[in-house]
């Protein structure tokens, strides 16, 4: 049977070691994890909880090995923070679901990961990073812009104000970010088309979209973005449509050029917005996308597509077992 570790980031294992409410906000919540280590067990896996980038290097050190990790590892700090598992299990030789470090720290900074992108030809919004108060005046983007910290996610620092419509929001935008989140900030040209996210499993010419999920914000959501309010209360502000057709194919081709050229693997998410004449736009990928069950819109846009959880995680387990085994 094979013996698959756990790598995650459980946010009552950090406020235990005495970080505050605020450092853990975005990390797994308990039915996260029991819900991919119960559906691993019914996949034929016997699971081994392993936690956090430091817990591995304890188990490392005193001798724990495995077939197989599974890692939703986020890490705290730094560009390398999601890195820092998957280098941890390539010094040890053990193999793990979900792309290397290089991926994880290419697609952690939106900025270089769109400069690649951009390399490969794929349309993105036009940029610029601000590091420091110092470059906002610039930045020379027509308006309006959208702005927005450099390396979160899950909507963290975004909602209506990300949308800037001259210099005096852009200023006050900025300052504001940089003071919050203690990093650069993204600087795009604002896409007012539909917004699309697509769901992807495999590798390399192996990859294929599940489905195209189209988000569309209800009358009474926060207008423009899918923010952070618009997630967390996405039953409250959010419909969720299947995209099929010539639209689909037009949107996935997109997504799976990005997925294939960043060259990520086994399972994700990116999203794609339309700008105002209707063409898609790489926005971001999601290599570790979100894997609650019913809240995450990985899950969420698989089980609209027909697609259940046990058999998402059954073919991102496929993907990863082919790349190790290959022709097993
Ligand atoms: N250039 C843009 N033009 C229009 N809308 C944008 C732009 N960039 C981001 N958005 C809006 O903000 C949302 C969040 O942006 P993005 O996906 O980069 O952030 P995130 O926090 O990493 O998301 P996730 O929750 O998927 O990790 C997008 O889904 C989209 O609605
Ligand atoms: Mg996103």
């Amino acid at each position: 049977m094979t013996r698959v570790g756990m790598t995650y980031d459980l946010r009552t294992d950090y406020l235990e070691e005495g970080y505050s409410e605020e450092q853990t906000a975005e990390f797994d919540q308990p039915a996260t994890i029991d819900a991919i280590e119960e559906t691993l067990g019914s996949l034929g896996y016997r699971t081994d909880r392993i936690g956090h980038v430091r817990a591995l290097a304890k188990r490392l050190v005193a001798g724990d090995r495995w077939d197989l990790v599974f890692n939703i590892a986020e890490g705290l700090k730094g560009f390398g923070r999601e890195s820092q598992v998957p280098c941890l299990l390539d010094a040890y030789d053990i193999p793990y679901v979900f792309s290397d470090p290089l991926v994880l720290s290419l697609t952690l900074h939106k900025a270089m990961a769109k400069r690649v992108i951009r390399d490969l030809g794929i349309p993105t919004p036009d940029f610029a990073v601000v590091e420091d108060t110092g470059d906002i005046a610039a930045v020379s983007l027509p308006y309006p812009l959208f702005v927005k910290p450099l390396s979160e996610g899950t909507g963290k620092g975004i909602n209506e104000k990300s949308i800037v419509r001259n210099a005096r929001e852009l200023d006050a935008r900025c300052r504001s970010l940089l003071e919050a989140f203690s990093q650069p900030v993204l600087v795009e040209t604002y896409l007012s088309g539909r917004e699309f996210t697509v769901g992807i499993v495999g590798t390399g010419r192996k990859a294929r979209a599940i489905a195209v999920m189209e988000v569309i914000l209800r009358e009474n959501a926060e207008k423009g973005v899918y923010s952070l309010v618009n997630k967390e209360y996405c039953e409250q502000f959010v419909d969720y449509a299947l995209l099929k057709g010539e639209e689909a194919e037009r949107v996935s081709a997109v997504a799976l050029a990005a997925w294939r050229g960043l060259e990520c693997r086994d399972g994700g998410r990116l999203d794609i917005r339309a700008d105002a004449s209707g063409v898609p736009h790489f926005l971001e990928v999601n290599p570790l996308a979100g894997l609650h069950p019913t809240h995450s819109d990985l899950p969420i846009l698989s089980a609209l597509a027909g697609v259940p959880y046990r058999d998402l995680l059954g073919m991102i387990m496929a993907s990863a077992e082919e790349r190790i085994r290959p022709g097993r």
